[in-house]
C-alpha cells in the first residue's frame, strides 16, 4: 500500500455522509444555499443571488474560513506548508515552478515527495460527483488525476493527513494547530460554541470551510482572452484563430472530443468534460516518487501509476486519468498526472507522433500499454504550424487577461514559452 492510499481510507473514514453536514449547517443558521452541492457548469458566481440574505452572507462568511484554512502554514507537521504551498493563486492554484522538483511537490517534511503533479485548482468546484458513464464505459467527475475523491468535501481533508504532505497525524493533532490559529474563534461564531471541540465533527467543519472557499469566485473567474473574445471584447490573433479551429476540427485536433467547449457556443467553456482516458504516456523517471522510501512509495523503482485501476474496482480502467481542463494552462507546466511533459508543444506533438510506427519522436514506452487510445489521440495530423496555433490558441485560456489597451497586466505568472519538444517523456537522443 502506498501513502496515497493509506491517505484515500484514513480521514475518509471519519466523515459522516454529506446529507448530515448539510443538516448540520442548516440547523447554525438557515444556510439557503446547500454547501455541499455542487454547482453546474453555468457558474455558481453568475447565478448568486443579487439581493443579501443571513444563507449568503453564512456562506461568504464559511469561504471566509475556508480561505484563512487554505493559507495557513501553521497547520502542518512539521509547520511551514499550506494548501498554498501547492495550490498557489499566483501560479493558478497549482504549484510554484520553482518549489517543484521534476513535476512533484515537496511535503511539509521536505525530503518527502508524492507521486502525481499537482493540477490547478481553479474550476474543480465544476466537476460534477463521480459517475460511470453508461454509453462510453468511462468514469466521469470527481476529483484528483484518477477520479478518487466524490466532491471537494470528500478531497479537503486528505492533504492534511497525507505523509508526503502536510503530515499530520491524526485529527486530534490537526484540531491542536487549528485552536491556536488567529481565526480558531470564526469556528465558534459559525457553529457555535466548542465548534472544535470534538475532533470528527471539527474535521466536517473544516472539510465544508475549504471547499466553500474552492467554489467561490477566486478559483472561477472567467477573465481569459478566450472569454473576452467569446464575448464579442476582444479578437483573437491570426494564429489563436487558427489554433481554436484546429482545437475544434474533427479531422485535426478534435480536442474539443475531450477538452469540451460545452453547450454555450464556448462561454464559460471548462475545456474538460470530466471523462477519464489513457493517453500511453510515457512515465517520467525523473520523478524523485521513484526514490522516496517504502513508507512513501513501496514499489520503488518499479511503481507504475494504474490511475483509475489504483481503485481494484476500477478494474480495466488502467493508465486512465481524469481530463484537466485547459483553462490556465500555460501558467502549470509540467504538464499530465506525471509531469513528464515541459512544454504545451510537447504535448501536442505527443498527440500527433505517439502512435506513429517507427517512433520517429523517440517517445519513451507508454507507462500502461494496454487501453491506449491511439485512433484518438496518437497519430492527429497535426502539421508544425497547427501546433504552434494550437499553443498559442492554449495562451489565450489564462485568467487576469486584460486588453493591451488598458495596459494592466494580468496577476498570472506566464513565462516565455519553452522550446516545443525535449524533456523527460523522451528517450535521450543526439536530435
Ligand atoms: C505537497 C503539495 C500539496 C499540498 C500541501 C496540497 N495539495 Fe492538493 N494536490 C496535490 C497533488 C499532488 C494533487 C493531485 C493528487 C492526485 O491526483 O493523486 C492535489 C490535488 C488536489 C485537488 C484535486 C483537484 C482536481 O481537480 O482534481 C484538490 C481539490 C486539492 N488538491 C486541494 C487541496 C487542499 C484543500 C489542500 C490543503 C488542505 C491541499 N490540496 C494541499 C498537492 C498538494
Ligand atoms: C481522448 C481524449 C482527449 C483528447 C481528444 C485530447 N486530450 Fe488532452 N488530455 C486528455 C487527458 C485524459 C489528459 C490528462 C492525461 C494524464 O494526465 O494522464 C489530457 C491532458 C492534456 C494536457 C495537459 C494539461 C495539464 O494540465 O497537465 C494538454 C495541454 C492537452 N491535454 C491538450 C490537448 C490538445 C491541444 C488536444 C487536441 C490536439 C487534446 N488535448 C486532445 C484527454 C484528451
Amino acid at each position: 500500500m502506498t501513502a496515497m492510499s493509506i491517505h484515500a481510507v484514513h480521514p475518509r473514514r471519519r466523515l459522516v455522509p454529506l446529507v448530515l453536514l448539510v443538516l448540520l449547517l442548516a440547523a447554525v443558521g438557515g444556510c439557503s444555499r446547500d454547501p455541499a452541492s455542487e454547482p453546474r457548469p453555468s457558474g455558481p458566481a453568475s447565478e448568486a443571488p443579487t439581493t443579501p440574505d443571513a444563507g449568503l452572507a453564512e456562506s461568504v462568511a464559511l469561504a471566509d474560513l475556508g480561505r484563512e484554512i487554505f493559507f495557513d502554514t501553521s497547520l502542518s507537521n512539521p509547520p511551514g506548508q499550506a494548501c498554498a504551498s501547492c495550490h498557489d493563486p499566483r501560479w493558478a492554484f497549482a504549484t510554484p515552478r520553482d518549489r517543484m522538483q521534476a513535476g512533484m511537490a515537496p511535503g511539509a517534511d521536505p525530503s518527502r515527495l508524492g507521486m502525481r503533479n499537482p493540477p490547478t485548482l481553479m474550476y474543480a468546484a465544476f466537476s460534477p460527483p463521480r459517475h460511470v458513464d453508461p454509453v462510453r464505459g468511462t468514469l466521469v467527475g470527481g476529483l484528483m488525476h484518477d477520479q478518487r475523491a466524490d466532491s471537494l468535501e470528500d478531497q479537503a481533508l486528505r492533504p492534511f493527513f497525507n505523509p508526503a504532505e502536510m503530515a499530520n497525524t491524526s485529527p486530534a493533532a490537526l484540531v491542536e494547530r487549528l485552536r491556536r490559529a488567529s481565526y480558531a474563534r470564526r469556528f465558534d461564531q459559525l457553529f457555535g460554541s466548542g465548534a472544535l471541540s470534538d475532533p470528527g465533527s471539527a474535521m466536517q467543519r473544516i472539510a465544508a470551510a475549504v471547499a466553500a472557499y474552492q467554489r467561490s469566485e477566486e478559483f472561477s473567474p472567467f477573465s481569459s482572452k478566450f472569454d473576452a473574445v467569446m464575448e464579442g471584447r476582444a479578437t483573437f490573433d491570426a494564429s489563436e484563430a487558427r489554433g481554436y479551429e484546429a482545437f475544434r476540427d474533427r479531422n485535426r485536433g478534435n480536442c474539443v472530443e475531450c477538452h469540451s467547449l460545452g453547450d454555450n457556443r464556448g462561454r464559460r467553456a471548462l475545456f474538460t468534460d470530466f471523462s477519464s482516458h489513457n493517453l500511453g504516456l510515457p512515465p517520467n523517471r525523473e520523478s524523485p516518487f521513484y526514490r522516496m522510501p517504502a513508507s512513501i512509495n513501496p514499489d520503488g523503482a518499479s511503481f507504475i501509476d494504474l490511475g483509475v485501476a489504483r481503485d481494484p474496482q476500477r478494474a480495466g480502467m488502467e493508465g486512465r486519468f481524469r481530463v484537466p481542463t485547459l483553462r490556465n494552462v500555460a501558467v502549470t507546466s509540467p504538464y499530465m498526472h506525471n509531469g513528464v511533459f515541459a512544454s504545451l508543444g510537447e504535448a501536442v506533438r505527443f498527440y500527433t507522433t505517439g502512435c506513429v510506427p517507427g517512433n520517429p519522436d523517440r517517445w519513451a514506452a507508454p507507462e500502461v500499454a494496454a487501453g491506449r487510445e491511439c485512433r484518438k489521440v496518437g497519430r492527429l495530423k497535426l502539421t508544425a504550424r497547427d501546433t504552434a496555433d494550437l499553443v498559442n490558441f492554449m495562451y489565450t485560456l489564462t485568467d487576469g487577461w486584460y486588453d493591451p489597451a488598458t495596459g494592466l497586466p494580468g496577476p498570472m505568472q506566464v513565462e516565455p514559452r519553452p522550446p516545443i519538444i525535449g524533456g523527460a517523456g523522451q528517450v535521450a537522443s543526439s536530435q
